[in-house]
């Protein structure tokens, strides 16, 4: 018994922010962020509400299932777009969903977070879960802090994950909490997100590296037999270290934070997303998830797509 992956979705907004236009305001240099971190623009605007609601919506149309068939609608999400009531009940209405909803925090690893409970959700009683990642980072950003404004940015990504008695897509789970690294990466109420980014960088590439082995171990696979990785997209040199590690080359890791920059609990749907449509995903084959963020959080999942 499991989950199976119907359909994805994704929805960025329209306005894309290039780095040459950060530079006119900030100390700072489109060679310096694509060398550092690997983005050359990113798409700013909307709210996480209307941005998952939009990708939720397309990855119905894309699973071919209607709205009234859903039980359960998850959001990922650093920003909501109120503290109360939760964003995922906004999504919901857009829909026209009365089904529970509810939002999971845990930063950039929240899509890894909120599939791990969408399983448990449907190993229990449910048939069918919309999981969105949806986020509004640069509502939360200091726009004159260039630590920050070059690597934020706005999206939202969504699957339709069925129940299926005779077997599931995904093979193992591996997640993980650090507390004790929170002052790491915070945003405080009304304030705006502030990183010890080289810290999280060292961290981030022990985390994904650890439980990415763990996952594949569990799974009972090696790096030989992934044929495709999609990663949380936070710094290209992130997922080069990573891959590195692990004994996977670049080619089959999905890269999209060149044009989307990092988007917290989205990036990884809109990922796998870019990467289907790109025709990278092929039934019987194995992919590994992975994303660590704030918290300090980590998740990796091996699934083979059916
Ligand atoms: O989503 C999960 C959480 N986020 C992350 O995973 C991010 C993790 N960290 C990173 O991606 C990287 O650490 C950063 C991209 C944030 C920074 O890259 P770095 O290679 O660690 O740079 P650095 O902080 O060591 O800074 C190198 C230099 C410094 O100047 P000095 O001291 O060498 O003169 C910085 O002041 O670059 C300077 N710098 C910048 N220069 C131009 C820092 N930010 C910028 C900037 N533009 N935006």
């Amino acid at each position: 018994m499991g989950v199976r992956f119907r359909g994805w979705g994704m929805a960025v907004p329209d306005r894309v922010v290039t780095n040459d236009e950060l530079s006119q305001t900030l100390d700072t240099s489109d060679e310096w962020i694509r060398e550092r971190t690997g983005i050359r623009e990113r798409r700013i605007g909307g709210s996480s509400g209307s941005l998952g609601a939009l990708a939720g919506q397309r990855a119905m149309a894309d699973a071919g299932v209607s709205a009234d068939s859903i039980d359960f609608v998850l959001l990922a999400t650093t920003t909501p777009d109120r503290i109360a009531p939760a964003t995922s009940t906004a999504i919901a209405a857009e829909l026209g969903l009365t089904c529970p909803a509810m939002d999971v925090n845990a930063a950039c690893s929240g899509f890894m977070f909120a599939l791990r409970t969408a399983q448990g959700l449907l190993e229990t009683g449910n048939k069918r879960i919309l999981l969105v990642g949806a986020e509004n980072l640069s509502r939360w950003v200091d726009w004159n802090d260039r630590n920050m404004a070059v690597l934020l940015a706005d999206g939202a990504g969504a699957v339709v994950l069925d129940y299926d008695e005779n077997g599931g897509d995904i093979l193992s789970f591996v997640l993980g909490t650090d507390g004790t690294a929170a002052e790491l990466l915070t945003c405080e109420h009304g304030g705006y997100f502030q990183m010890d980014g080289k810290e999280v960088f060292r961290r981030a590439v022990r985390v994904v590296v650890d439980s990415a082995q763990e996952a594949m171990e569990r799974a009972g696979i090696t790096s030989e037999d992934i044929s495709l990785v999609v990663p949380h997209q936070a710094n290209i040199r992130i997922i080069q270290a990573a891959a590195q590690r692990l004994g996977i080359d670049m080619e089959r890791c999905v890269v999209v934070l060149d044009r989307y920059g990092n988007t917290s609990s989205s990036s990884i749907p809109l990922a796998f997303f870019d990467a289907r449509e790109n025709g990278r995903v092929h039934s019987g084959e194995y992919a590994l998830l992975t994303g660590f963020g704030a918290g300090m959080t980590w998740a990796s999942a091996v699934v083979r797509w059916s």
